[in-house]
């Protein structure tokens, strides 16, 4: 029997944003579609912007023939130019727009790509603000997070991704279906808005050095999204974030099949305390962490010594509950691990900053999870002026 999945690509190039391309995978993948991630360089490896590394499923120039229903642009630079750059993508782009099915940009994609290819004539689009200017001499550029003009769909930035990729359901799949994906990503309920979290028993968070050092962990089954969607805002603050694999291999296979190349191997890493440990969600890899001697050691002894450790989704529940790392502390979690919290008086919060413990729930949580923990070390004042550089 043919394959009825909906077919949707998703260039990439060396300095794309990552952020913006994992979303974009997630929620299209979750939805059912068959999403190709597929490098525009001459590898399958590409080294995203933040220092984020990943491996594309296959090379743009293997899939040059294939018919897509949409093709997603992620924004970044300089992935937004290299994009811009490939001929073999602009005829496909040029192709897709001809035939009338569905094109995406987003960032920087909109002004850099569509816009110099001339498929925005005449049309309504956006694209982050500073590009506006540029989106203005080639399209009547609208100041809005999300705007859909016939078969072309554009935003802003990382912040706008999962409201993007949410439209984009809907437009492929209809209405029900992009409910669906805003109810399971725990979309903000009100984007745009400055972000909020809870605070209980407040400490300060201190660092040694110069910048805060976190280690984050993830293992295969790790979600992808609030891996790198916290790997990515983190080193927008300038903290030093070690990206350290939970096995025998530095290539992890996220939940949603996005291959991540961690920095180092825990197994390898000889320094052993940070100023932070934060576990990325996803049902595997947290079952993979709580099985992990040596990193539920470190987590222990983090606990111990009341230096900051924190979770976002499955984790709370399956790695710090079983561990006794919530004891005496208020938690939040994914909606499906609620059941095995054993206090569930603030589960209902994004974000929960109880001293140097802080969790939240899932993928449409995590930049505000991200920006909680900047907010500790850094100050209120770099939360809201990366909030506003990443459009949230
Ligand atoms: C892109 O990144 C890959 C992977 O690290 C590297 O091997 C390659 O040389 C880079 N390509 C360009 C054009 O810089
Ligand atoms: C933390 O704050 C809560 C609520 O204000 C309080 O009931 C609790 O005793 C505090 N815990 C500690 C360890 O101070």
């Amino acid at each position: 029997m043919a394959s009825s999945a909906k077919k949707v690509l998703v260039p990439v190039a060396n300095g794309t944003e990552p952020l913006e391309a994992v979303v974009m995978i997630y929620v299209l993948r979750r939805s059912g579609a068959e999403v190709t991630v597929a490098s525009v360089e001459k590898q399958l490896q590409v080294d995203a912007c933040h220092g984020v590394k990943f491996v594309a499923d296959s090379l743009l120039s293997d899939c040059s023939d294939a018919v897509f229903d949409l093709i997603m642009l992620p924004g970044g630079l300089p992935g937004g130019e290299t994009l811009k750059n490939c001929g073999v993508l602009e005829n496909m782009v040029k192709k897709q727009d001809a035939e009338g099915r569905l094109n995406g940009a987003i960032c920087c994609a909109p002004a850099l790509a569509l816009g110099s290819w001339g498929l925005l004539k005449g049309r309504k689009a956006t694209c982050y603000p500073v590009f506006m200017e540029q989106l203005a001499s080639c399209a009547t550029a609208v100041e809005s997070r999300v705007v859909i003009d016939g078969k072309i769909v554009t935003s802003r930035g990382p912040g706008t991704t999962l409201e993007f990729s949410v439209s984009l359901v809907e437009q492929l799949y209809g209405k029900e279906k992009a409910n669906e994906a805003v109810e399971r990503s725990l979309l903000r309920p009100n984007p745009g808005e400055d972000y909020t979290f809870i605070e209980l028993n407040q400490t300060k968070w201190t660092f040694d050095g110069s910048t805060p050092q976190v280690i984050l962990p993830i293992a295969d089954g790790s979600e992808e999204t609030e891996a790198v969607g916290l790997i990515d805002i983190l080193r927008r603050a300038k903290a030093k974030v070690v990206v350290a694999a939970v096995g025998n291999s530095l290539e992890v296979v996220g939940s949603w099949k996005v291959k991540l190349v961690a920095d180092v191997l825990l197994a390898d890493a000889e320094i052993l305390t940070y100023d932070l440990i934060v576990l990325p969600g996803g049902l595997v890899g947290a079952q993979t962490f709580a099985s992990c001697g040596k990193l539920v050691n470190m987590l222990k002894k983090q606990a111990e010594s009341n230096k900051p450790y924190g979770a976002i989704c499955a984790p709370s529940a399956l790695v710090l509950e079983p561990h006794g790392l919530l004891k005496g502390k208020k938690a939040t979690t994914n909606p499906s691990f609620c059941e095995k919290l054993s206090d569930k008086s603030h589960i209902e919060y994004r974000v929960v900053v109880d001293g140097n413990l802080v969790t939240s729930r899932g993928p449409g949580t995590t930049m505000e999870f991200a920006l909680a923990i900047i907010e500790k070390f850094f100050g209120r004042e770099k939360g809201l002026e990366i909030a506003k550089a990443t459009l949230l």
